[in-house]
């Protein structure tokens, strides 16, 4: 599906920039295939909220009844507050305060992803004091390279995430020692950007063994819970959807699943990434001698993922492209066709500042529309207000 036509352009030259433009079909479409796909199979999705907690992204995902994966008290509360089953969530994150694991346990939420012995015992102390139990999951790290950006891997030994597979002795310990604790399974997350889908192969044969080694020592696993991961097609961003059939297929083909068991999942970026372009317009056009700048009003405070992960995000002069010209040509009925090589920056203070070196794009003047794309996920809910730059808005296709 093309994101963008000649209506929309024009409708973006009324509008101040930059924002995140959410084609609401294309989140339509995405979400009806994955749950087509796992439906097939039984599985249980869970949307990893911190992807993008736009209400209205939000809105729409509840609508398709999955669950809810919340790594933060506010997120579990998000969750209930539109409408997402309390019953379907599930909390992880290695540092879960107090209050947090409190606010958990009074929305009797689905499941405790827990990341360390210790968290256990607090869990278990918190759930006594309100006389309730607790159900958990025990976050296993299976030391599964995910073959993605080190940044976003999660699942190495070296990685702060989840119980090594050498502490499980202890993890039994505490399990038969904490009375207010109900054990439902075993929780993977390898990674982020997946794209190579032999890694979830040998996902599947770590949660096998693991699932075993919990069986063997007398604790029934009802819950195989896989994480997230699954990644996009950032070079192809017409391409909107993930390969969900595929990806679940793997599960379907190597998990060893017992009667009674479920399997559960928690795609946070393959659900909405391509759902949303950052909308952002030229402010200056700088030629210098060895380079050109095309210096934008999105900065690394409105997408940060260029800078952070040097991710790359495609770029599009829509004014240009389309022949929806920008504000400095509407007096020249010419139209260039020359193509120049720009270093795309945003406006503030930091070098690295920059959406993508040496980017092929049609001539460019000031007021023309540019549009990031695959932007839907860790776009907009990582943007910062460094610089006491304004919130950056969002503008919906309905
Ligand atoms: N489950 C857990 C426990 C997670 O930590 C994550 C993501 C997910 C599920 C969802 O993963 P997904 O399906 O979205 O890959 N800000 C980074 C990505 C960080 C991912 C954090 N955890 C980025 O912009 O690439």
């Amino acid at each position: 599906m093309a994101m963008f036509n000649k209506a929309n352009i024009n409708k973006f030259q009324q509008l101040d920039t930059p924002f995140y433009y959410y084609d609401m079909e294309v989140l339509r479409q995405t979400l009806d295939a994955c749950r087509d796909a796992s439906a097939k199979h039984g599985f249980h999705v869970h949307y990893a909220m911190k992807a993008n907690f736009n209400p209205k992204v939000l809105d729409m995902i509840q609508t398709f009844g999955f669950g809810a994966d919340c790594v933060s008290g506010n997120e579990v509360r998000a969750a209930i507050d539109r409408g997402f089953d309390k019953g379907k969530i599930v909390f992880a994150g290695v540092g879960k305060s107090d209050k947090e694991i409190n606010l958990a346990l009074d929305t009797d939420i689905f499941c405790f992803n827990v990341e360390s012995v210790q968290e256990l015992h607090i869990i278990n102390e918190l759930a006594g004091a309100k006389g309730k139990k607790a159900k958990v999951a025990i976050r296993i790290n299976p030391n599964v390279d995910a073959h993605t950006h080190h940044f976003i891997t999660t699942g190495l030994d070296e990685n702060k995430f989840g119980i090594n597979i050498w502490q499980l002795p202890d993890v039994a310990t505490a399990l038969r020692e904490c009375n207010n604790l109900q054990f439902l399974g075993i929780h993977f997350h390898i990674g982020s950007q997946i794209t190579d889908l032999e890694v979830y192969k040998n996902l599947c044969t770590r949660i096998n063994e693991m699932q075993d080694w919990f069986e063997d020592h007398g604790f029934p696993v009802k819950v195989l819970n896989a994480g997230g991961g699954l990644g996009v097609d950032y070079y192809n961003p017409d391409n909107d959807i993930a390969d969900f059939e595929s990806y679940f297929q793997v599960f379907k083909n190597f998990l060893n699943v017992k009667p009674g068991q479920e399997v559960h999942f928690e795609l946070g970026r393959a659900l909405v990434a391509q759902s949303a372009s950052l909308i952002s317009r030229v402010l200056y056009v700088k030629n210098g001698l060895k380079k050109n700048f095309l210096i934008l009003d999105a900065g690394m405070t409105e997408l940060i993922r260029p800078m952070l992960y040097q991710a790359y995000h495609q770029i599009e002069n829509l004014s240009q492209e389309s022949g929806v010209k920008g504000q400095e040509k509407t007096q020249d009925s010419e139209f260039k066709t020359q193509n120049l090589k720009y270093d795309v920056v945003g406006p503030i203070c930091e070098s690295t500042d920059c959406f993508q070196k040496d980017v092929d794009l049609p001539e460019s003047f000031r007021g023309d529309l540019i549009a990031i794309r695959t932007a839907g996920a860790y776009g907009e809910v990582m943007a910062s207000g460094y610089n006491l730059r304004d919130r950056v808005g969002s503008v919906y296709s309905e």
